[in-house]
């Protein structure tokens, strides 16, 4: 069977649910709270795993209750994390706030632990990159680390993926970017990464074509409801509608549904039309349910909706 390799973050999330986000200043009473396990590199491999992929997970955690969360998810999901170092740092959290009435959120993410993998540390499990059928990566890592990781897939011609997600303080070097086969950003990071204004089709053609000039080979931006924009590396482009699988409860999670199904999708053979596709019925299905990785679907679901 082809595996997937996800190189991230795993922290735990602390989702506070409100009728409305606060002011600055302001105290607010919520409607619920919930302690999961978070992060955009451990959603993605569940996600990718729930889709049917055998999937490792690389990353660090410290030596912690939250640490403890995250080892038992990926044993119950079936997710290989014998990559997974120990820090002597805690673990990470982000705290995650929802305003029910509009579905959307704000996060502050503390990466804590995977934040200490080192490019050293990731050319030490070189050889589990080198053969993975599909390499997948986000930035709640340190860039070098990213970039090393994506570096031996290229160089192995592994299939790298990369999410560019949280959105870069700062503008991406090329050099980074054009290690990736597939560059999955929203419209807010493709805004972001290129100064260009994203608020429609035609803007994020505009932009998904600047990021191809800067050395990215194929980019698939993501467009929430709107479902995704696939540039090709050979100039073509198409919009991938979404899928609506009931209402919407929240959308956290939401671009690691993508990128998780998106990847076993496109380990398992499918072609790249097919396998956005896959990432967005993925997603359609994540974001009627509460919580990150908890919200992922597993692979009868997502086929029950693309039939
Ligand atoms: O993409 C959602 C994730 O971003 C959350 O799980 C949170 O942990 C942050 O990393």
């Amino acid at each position: 069977m082809k595996n997937v390799l996800v190189m991230g973050s795993f922290v735990a999330d602390l989702a506070f649910r409100a009728a409305r986000l606060p002011a600055w200043g302001e105290t607010l009473m919520g409607s619920s709270f919930a302690l999961g396990p978070g992060g955009k590199g451990s959603n993605q491999a569940v996600a990718c795993a729930r889709a049917g992929a055998k999937t490792q997970f690389f990353s660090k955690l410290g030596d912690d209750a939250f640490g403890k969360i995250a080892r038992e998810l990926w044993a119950t999901d079936g997710i290989d994390a014998s990559l997974v170092g120990t820090a002597d740092v805690p673990t990470g959290a982000a705290t995650i706030m929802i305003d029910q009435a509009r579905g959307e959120n704000a996060i502050i993410v503390v990466p804590g632990a995977c934040f200490t993998l080192t490019p050293a540390e990731v050319s030490a499990s070189a050889a589990a990159i080198r053969s993975a059928s599909v390499f997948l990566t986000q930035l709640e890592l340190p860039l070098d680390t990213v970039e090393r990781g994506l570096q031996i897939a290229r160089d192995a011609g592994v299939p790298t993926i990369l999410n560019p997600a949280p959105a870069p303080e700062r503008p991406l070097p090329d050099s980074l970017i054009a290690l990736s086969d597939y560059f999955v950003p929203n419209e807010t990071e493709a805004a972001l990464l290129t100064g260009m204004p994203v608020e429609n089709v035609e803007q994020a053609k505009a932009a998904a074509i600047e990021l191809q000039r800067r050395g990215v080979r194929n980019v698939i931006l993501t467009l929430g409801a709107k479902g995704a924009l696939v540039q090709q590396a050979d100039g073509s482009s198409t919009v991938i509608a979404a899928f609506n699988a009931g209402p919407v409860v929240e959308t956290t999670g939401a671009g690691d549904a993508f990128c998780g199904g998106f990847a076993a999708a496109l380990a398992e053979g499918s072609d790249l039309l097919s396998a956005v596709r896959f990432g967005c019925a993925t997603a359609g299905i994540s974001v009627t349910r509460p919580g990150t990785a908890p919200s992922m679907p597993h692979r009868k679901e997502i086929d029950e909706l693309i039939k």
